[in-house]
């Protein structure tokens, strides 16, 4: 597994483990954030340091890859393209070269943003990916290395876009976690925008269940939305984080991000026709064991 001390790949990691499986675990450790946080994650298993632009992988003895490594956050414009393009589209092709030699399937962690503005909601796997972000366009530019190996070395690939993931470890660098953080230490939080941008927030659990059943079941070359049942506003997301934590966030309004969508509504028919995955933990469930685990966290520090 790659990416395994990041926020989805070490709930996987040990998640698998747990199940009884050997897990190879790598993650190169990037400073996209503080990289102590990423050592918590991974506080429960053995992560080998590598950085997947240069290494070779050995996969010898391996049954199958979870390509979960990136630079995420759709807020990539700027001279960080560079890293975009490296942790991204160079580190993924290198992880298909070696995984379409080795005979080995991957489990590629895609993302909601390659749809960019959709043009239909709920939007299905066959909707025009047209992201409006350098970071959706290096996760769609992996898609199609997907389709490039599959094609011209056999990889067996299948490729899942994760919709705006959140719970327990979520990145410090987004939404919710940043809520949690605010309504903690007081601080003032900046929305980007008018609040009314929403999204098919997805819990980490769910998204688990997805990719490990990805792994197992789905067809060579399938590709998959993995999002949350319920769509909700941001400020409707922060209504219901103060309710949990009892009292009023700090909001101070400020520009829309450049790269943000409007809107993400996931159709997760295909995957629960195909895979018999569904999300199912309600919105109010998850957003309770987020807090849980942001509030124990800040009161352990
Ligand atoms: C998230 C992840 O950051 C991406 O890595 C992932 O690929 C993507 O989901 C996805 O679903 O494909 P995003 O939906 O922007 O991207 O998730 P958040 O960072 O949680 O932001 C949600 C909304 O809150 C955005 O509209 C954003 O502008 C807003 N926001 C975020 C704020 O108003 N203030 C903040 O400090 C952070």
């Amino acid at each position: 597994m790659t990416g395994a001390a990041g926020f989805v790949g070490s709930h996987l990691a040990e998640s698998l483990l747990a199940a009884g499986h050997d897990v190879v675990a790598v993650d190169s450790f990037t400073d996209y954030y503080d990289p102590a946080e990423k050592e918590r994650n991974a506080a429960a298993f053995e992560v080998v340091r590598l950085d997947l632009a240069t290494a070779e992988l050995d996969l010898g003895g391996v049954d199958g890859v979870f390509h979960l490594a990136g630079r995420p956050g759709v807020r990539s414009f700027g001279g960080v393209f560079e890293s975009y393009l490296r942790d991204n589209l160079l580190a993924t092709q290198r992880v298909f070269e070696q995984a379409a030699e080795a005979g080995v399937r991957v489990v590629f962690a895609s993302s909601s943003s390659v749809y960019g503005d959709a043009e239909t909601y709920p939007t299905p796997e066959d909707a025009h990916a047209l992201p409006v972000s350098p970071y959706g366009l290096t996760k769609l530019g992996c898609e199609h290395l997907a389709r490039v190996y599959a094609r011209a070395g056999g990889l067996d690939a299948v490729v899942l876009r994760y919709f705006t993931v959140y719970g327990p470890r979520q990145r410090p660098d987004m939404f919710m976690r940043r809520v949690c953080d605010r309504l903690l230490d007081g601080a003032t939080f900046e929305l980007y925008g008018d609040g009314n941008q929403s999204r098919s927030f997805t819990y980490v659990g769910d998204a688990v269940a997805a990719t490990v059943a990805a792994m197992e079941r789905a067809e060579p070359g399938s590709l998959y939305n993995v999002g949350g049942g319920e769509e909700a506003t941001i400020n409707d997301a922060i209504g219901r984080l103060e309710r949990i934590a009892g009292h009023s966030l700090d909001v101070r309004r400020t520009e829309a991000a450049r790269g943000d969508v409007t809107r993400t509504r996931a159709d997760v028919s295909r995957i629960g026709a195909e895979l018999g995955w569904r999300p199912s933990t309600s919105l109010d469930e998850g957003l309770a064991g987020m807090w849980m685990w942001a509030s124990g966290t800040v009161a352990a520090a």
